[in-house]
């Protein structure tokens, strides 16, 4: 606990960011990878060859950009960095060893930027969210890659609109058009793009049976995966001794050409 209330503290993140709970989940997600780093390395470790082999189609003289990259533990950034003239890591906030890495790398930058462009109209009271234009313009992008981070867009915003009272259908609602933008976001960049992202939650009770399939992503179909493997992100003890919940994760590849 006091870890992550200096983690909170120290962390270099916007106002919203802070209020809005994105913080303390981003310090969540590096607690959970500590006490799970030995079940989470298979996941990972996909994650990052996914990631290097799908990169070989794009032109390594521009830039790379990665979605979600947070505290990089599934991100192969000293691989990228040596393969692309730039490398750009998104994110709501950075941790400062992830800072370090960048600057000591020379051709990496760290922006903060979030990729839905709603929280701060979702923290508003507003409930109509837009189409995230963000860079699709940008030529020097010769490869995108969003990691891990899809089933992420609409838990903070949710929890938002719930406690500004909003009733269930318009949540719901915001959850799903928070997904559906961000895949039509990616189809718009005019280079190779890379999805790697939940696709279902498994919740296993105490003989390791499936009791409960959840969708993250709230019933939006996905084009066909290039690859599939299973992330073991709460083996049993982590939430509850007597339920466990595998991660099934997808990688697709080229949205444009599959949407
Ligand atoms: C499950 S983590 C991905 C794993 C991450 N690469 C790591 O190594 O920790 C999801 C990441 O998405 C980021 N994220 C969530 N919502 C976001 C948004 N609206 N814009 C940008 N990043 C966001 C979180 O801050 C977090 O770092």
């Amino acid at each position: 606990m006091l870890r992550e209330a200096l983690d909170w503290m120290t962390t270099p993140a916007d106002r919203l960011t802070r209020k809005s709970g994105q913080l303390s989940e981003f310090i969540a997600i590096s607690s959970r990878r500590r006490r799970n780093r030995a079940n989470w390395a298979f996941h990972e470790a996909r994650t990052r060859e996914t990631i290097l082999s799908s990169a070989e189609r794009a032109d390594p003289d521009g830039t790379a950009l990665v979605l979600g990259a947070g505290h990089l533990h599934d991100i192969p950034l000293l691989e990228l960095s040596a393969k692309f003239g730039h490398v750009a890591l998104v994110d709501l906030a950075f941790s400062w060893p992830t800072r370090r890495l960048a600057t000591a790398l020379k051709n990496v930058s760290c922006v903060r930027h979030d990729v839905t462009e709603a929280i701060q109209i979702l923290a508003t009271g507003g409930t109509r969210i837009p189409r995230p234009r963000a860079l699709v313009d940008d030529d020097r992008i010769t490869f995108v890659t969003s990691v891990n981070l899809l089933s992420q867009l609409p838990v903070q915003p949710g929890r938002l609109l719930e406690q500004q009272g909003l009733n269930a259908d318009i949540v719901e609602t915001v959850h799903r058009g928070l997904v559906e933008n961000h895949l039509a976001w990616l189809a718009r960049f005019r280079c190779p793009q890379l999805l790697i992202c939940d696709r279902f939650y498994e919740v296993l009770d105490a003989n390791s049976q499936v009791i409960e399939v959840i969708d993250p992503l709230h019933g939006v179909i996905l084009p066909e995966p290039m690859a599939r493997w299973t992330w073991d992100i709460a083996p049993f003890g982590e939430i509850h001794r007597n339920y466990a919940v595998l991660n099934r994760v997808v990688a697709i590849d080229d949205m444009a050409r599959s949407r």
